[in-house]
């Protein structure tokens, strides 16, 4: 830890997370890629309650991404299936822990049963104040960047603003996760070293933290290593060091 600065003043307020790994811990044990993806839900379940009850403020996950339509037909409706399912038995008990729940992504490609599942979810848990989890399907980072785009070119054709009132923040509005603040960490298991077209723009200024660890083994301990070491970062924002611990004049 970095002197002059204690653990909560430092808690992440906000974690990404890239699941990685299921596909290969199946492969593994001798097991169908799906089993990875059946266990990796599990411990998604007891993540969610764990950062939840640690008081961090808001959870993303990316559980599918725009490109991973590429993959064999069977495996991506398995994906669309246990994602069904699980939304259809964890809601309920979402509800019950406060946690606010919201999907990020491109829903138009989805069946319209699932889509109304995502929307139920929402709903019931659009009340609750606790930790604002929100799940990244059929979600690019490049795709928000241009959606955003597309929402400004919609005020300026309107009439709101003019496009040289375009700036960092009113683009921001139209990005997914405006409501919440960045990502404070990252952590991506599975041992790659990428981010595969996650939150290319809300992660300018995040922590990354790259864990071999693959996401059905992941648990608690292993989210303790990833916030000691965020809890070990100076985050300087373009400043000097000594700026950030206020030990120059300057
Ligand atoms: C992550 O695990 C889950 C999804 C992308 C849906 P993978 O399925 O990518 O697992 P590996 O990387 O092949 O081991
Ligand atoms: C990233 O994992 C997407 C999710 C975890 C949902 P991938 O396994 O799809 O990433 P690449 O293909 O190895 O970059
Ligand atoms: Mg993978």
């Amino acid at each position: 830890m970095i002197a002059g600065q204690d653990d909560t003043e430092n808690k992440p307020l906000h974690i990404a997370v890239i699941m990685d790994g299921n596909g290969r811990w199946a492969k593994k044990r001798g097991l169908p890629r799906t089993a990875g993806h059946q266990a990796g839900f599990r411990v998604a379940r007891a993540i969610v309650e764990a950062v939840g009850k640690r008081g961090h403020d808001a959870l993303t996950l990316f559980a599918f991404s725009s490109e991973n339509w590429n993959r064999p037909n069977a495996e991506v409706s398995l994906l669309l299936d246990l994602f069904m399912r699980a939304l259809q038995s964890e809601v309920d008990r979402l509800v019950k822990n406060n946690v606010h729940m919201s999907f990020i992504g491109e829903r138009s490609a989805f069946p319209e049963k699932l889509r109304e599942q995502m929307r139920i979810a929402e709903q019931k848990t659009e009340r609750n104040d606790g930790l604002k989890l929100a799940i990244a399907v059929n979600y690019g980072g490049r795709w928000d960047i241009v959606n955003a785009a597309r929402s400004i070119a919609r005020r300026v054709q309107k009439g709101e603003i003019t496009a040289d009132q375009i700036d960092i923040g009113s683009f921001a509005e139209g990005l997914s996760l405006a409501d919440r603040g960045e990502p404070d960490v990252l952590i991506r298991t599975g041992g790659e070293q990428r981010i595969s077209n996650y939150l290319l723009w809300q992660l300018a200024y995040t922590e990354f933290f790259f864990s071999q660890v693959l996401w059905p083994d992941f648990d608690e301990l292993e989210l303790d290593r990833a916030i000691e070491s965020f809890n070990n970062r100076q985050r300087r924002f373009g400043r000097t060091g000594e700026q950030v611990t206020g030990l120059d004049d300057a």
